[in-house]
């Protein structure tokens, strides 16, 4: 496994691959970044993974300073997964003022995009500029992140990239909390909290499975319940799986993010309604 800081050795050290698997990473790697890199080999002869944390998807009051930053040990835990990982510097990626940028479609402002203006105009932007230097046939993306995960499916359809992109099941701890580098804020007592969340989703789903259509209840019973226990709800929502439009198709998920002291979480799930 070879480790790149710069753009130019980097696009040498593939000019001759053809079937290069990509995962993009903001670094401090868990077992769900491990469990991409591993599928990755199943898309390509040569693995990349990035680790860049970037600026341009925080807003001014959010982690980017904290954001943990643990490059040695990620190597580590890529050894035997990844062929190259490539680490810029902020320098590297942006040597002038970037003042050209990916413009979302419109569901980059709901959701996530409500409490996080401009986070997904950064985010695409950087996964746009990752793309043009690493050259990917395939891309792996968690599904945690569904809302990211289709902006940049229409990203790379609306713009014809020539880039598959691939969604990839969540990795949970034991008690269900889905896997994040925001995990590590947690305190103890809200780590033994934040699997409240998977379990409200899991609720909500059998619910929905049941038969219940009132969205719109549903939505709000659970914020109640959040909001009873301690936590600050950006949203539950209950969303078509194709375009994250209000539920109306059988192909339905429901996205929560909300906050427990200063760790903002996110999760979702998946649910098939039969007609
Ligand atoms: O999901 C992430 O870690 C980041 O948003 C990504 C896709 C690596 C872009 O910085």
């Amino acid at each position: 496994m070879r480790l790149i800081r710069k753009i130019d050795e980097l696009r040498v050290c593939l000019a001759s691959e053809r079937a290069i698997a990509f995962v993009p990473t903001m670094g401090n790697l868990h077992e769900g970044h491990l469990d991409l890199a591993r599928q990755a080999r199943n898309y390509g002869d040569c693995v990349v993974v990035s680790i860049f944390v970037n600026p341009l998807q925080f807003g001014p009051a959010e982690d980017f300073d904290d954001y943990p930053r643990t490059l040695d040990a990620d190597c580590a835990s890529l050894q035997g997964l990844a062929d190259i990982v490539f680490a810029p510097s902020i320098n590297e990626m942006y040597p002038v003022q970037q003042s050209v940028y990916v413009d979302p479609p419109p569901i980059a402002n709901e959701l996530c995009g409500a409490a996080r203006p401009g986070h997904f105009r950064g985010m695409a932007t950087v996964v746009l500029k990752l793309f043009n230097i690493v050259n990917p046939a395939v891309a792996l993306f968690g599904k945690k992140d569904y809302q990211q995960l289709h902006i940049i499916r229409q990203m790379a359809s609306q713009l014809s990239l020539p880039v598959r992109v691939i969604g990839c099941e969540t990795v949970r701890a034991p008690d269900g909390l889905a896997l994040s580098s925001r995990n590590q804020y947690l305190s103890g007592t809200e780590r033994s909290e934040a699997v409240f969340l998977q379990q409200l989703l899991q609720d909500m789903r059998h619910s929905l499975l049941r038969g219940e259509r009132d969205f719109e209840r549903l939505q709000s019973r659970a914020v109640e319940a959040l909001v009873g226990r301690g936590w600050r709800v950006d949203y539950v929502m209950v969303r078509n799986q194709s375009d994250l439009q209000p539920a109306s198709q059988p192909e339905i998920v429901v996205l929560a993010a909300a906050k427990l002291g200063k760790t903002r979480l996110l999760d979702n799930v998946e649910v098939f309604l039969s007609a």
